[in-house]
């Protein structure tokens, strides 16, 4: 009986990496499971300290540490690098410089080393690193996803199952989308549960939990992540679940919608950036970008947002020309 070996990579075991490898090997999502990080003794220590846990989990993964070369046979890599900083920041743009930097740095000698598989990155800022990981790898396009305003549309969905009356948050749909930063938005227009529009399931329940206060709702989705960050200095579960979930519905072409930042091809009307909308992943990644016909005004909430990160990418860019003309 031929075996296929299931092989995911996890590039930068910080908060967000240990969590999403904790969760790869729970959820037996890989045979083998390759820990890197520039730090090569810290890797070398988590990948052992998460072998040693092996025999309690479903799975019977190898942990390896691997330097990054080593993990060009992986089908998925799973990115949470970033630089070490000691100042807390709302923004995630101001991470911009340092992450970019190390995108530069990085998916070149993966791409030397023959990576054909398919990056799933966290590093913020997620959409403007997302799209310098796709220009720099020459992988296609649906190998190349950002877990993008993933994370905060199962807050979105969270925060509204609790004022519907308490709906799973698996029944209901409904997304964030834009930028993976301050200017997502969430698509209303679009939203339902349990198959009925939000709008009508909000009217025929009204007298139960009255209006629901959408800007409420979105803004506690989009800003949600810093109110951790501020209490814990990181987050990482959210995320590192997110991660290893990507990884599974990729692995298992589970071909499940999800949210997540994907080179557009003018769906929603642009091209040329990384952005956050719903899609379909599976075996291939992103196996098609979910086509919402927006409001006027979500449209342009999510116009505003493509303007934001493509002016970073402009900037990145020309920066990075600069540096290597000197
Ligand atoms: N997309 C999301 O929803 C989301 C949520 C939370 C965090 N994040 C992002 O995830 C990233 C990681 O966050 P964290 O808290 O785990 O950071 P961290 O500082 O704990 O870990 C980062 C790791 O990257 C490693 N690293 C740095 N440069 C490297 C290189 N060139 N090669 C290999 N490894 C390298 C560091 O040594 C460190 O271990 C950040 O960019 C953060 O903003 C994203």
């Amino acid at each position: 009986m031929s075996k296929t070996v299931r092989r995911v990579g996890v590039v930068g075991i910080g908060n967000v990496g240990k969590a999403a490898a904790s969760a790869v090997l729970h959820e037996n999502i890989a045979d083998e499971l390759y820990i890197s990080d520039i730090d090569t003794e810290r890797a070398k220590g988590e990948a052992w300290d998460f072998a040693d846990s092996i025999e309690l989990t479903p799975s019977r993964t190898r942990v390896l540490e691997a330097p990054l070369e080593g993990l060009a046979a992986c089908d998925v890599l799973l990115v949470a690098v970033t630089e070490r900083s000691q100042i807390p920041t709302q923004s995630r743009l101001e991470l911009l410089k340092g992450t970019a930097a190390i995108a530069y740095d990085i998916v070149p000698k993966l791409r030397k080393a023959g990576f054909k598989g398919t990056y799933v990155i966290a590093t913020n800022p997620c959409d403007i690193i997302t799209y310098l990981f796709y220009k720099l790898s020459g992988l296609p396009k649906n190998h190349v996803i950002g877990t993008g305003t993933a994370l905060d549309s199962m807050r979105l969905r969270r925060q509204l199952s609790q004022v519907i009356g308490d709906v799973d948050p698996r029944s209901i749909n409904a997304f964030m989308i834009g930028e993976h930063g301050d200017s997502q938005i969430a698509a209303w227009s679009q939203a339902t549960v349990g198959g009925q529009s939000l709008d009508q399931f909000e009217e025929d329940n009204i007298d139960e939990f009255g209006p629901i206060d959408r800007d409420l709702v979105e803004d506690a989705a989009r800003h949600f992540g810093w109110e951790i960050h501020k209490r814990k200095g990181n987050t990482q579960f959210g995320i590192g679940n997110a991660l290893a979930f990507f990884a599974k519905s990729i692995l298992n072409d589970a071909r499940v919608v999800t949210a997540a930042s994907v080179i557009q091809n003018g769906e929603y009307g642009h091209n040329d950036l990384a952005i956050g909308v719903p899609i379909i992943l599976g075996r291939n990644g992103v196996e098609r970008i979910i086509k919402y016909r927006l409001s006027e005004q979500e449209q342009e909430g999510f116009n505003a947002s493509v303007e934001l990160i493509k002016g970073y990418i402009k900037k990145t860019l020309e920066e990075h020309e600069e540096t290597t003309a000197n």
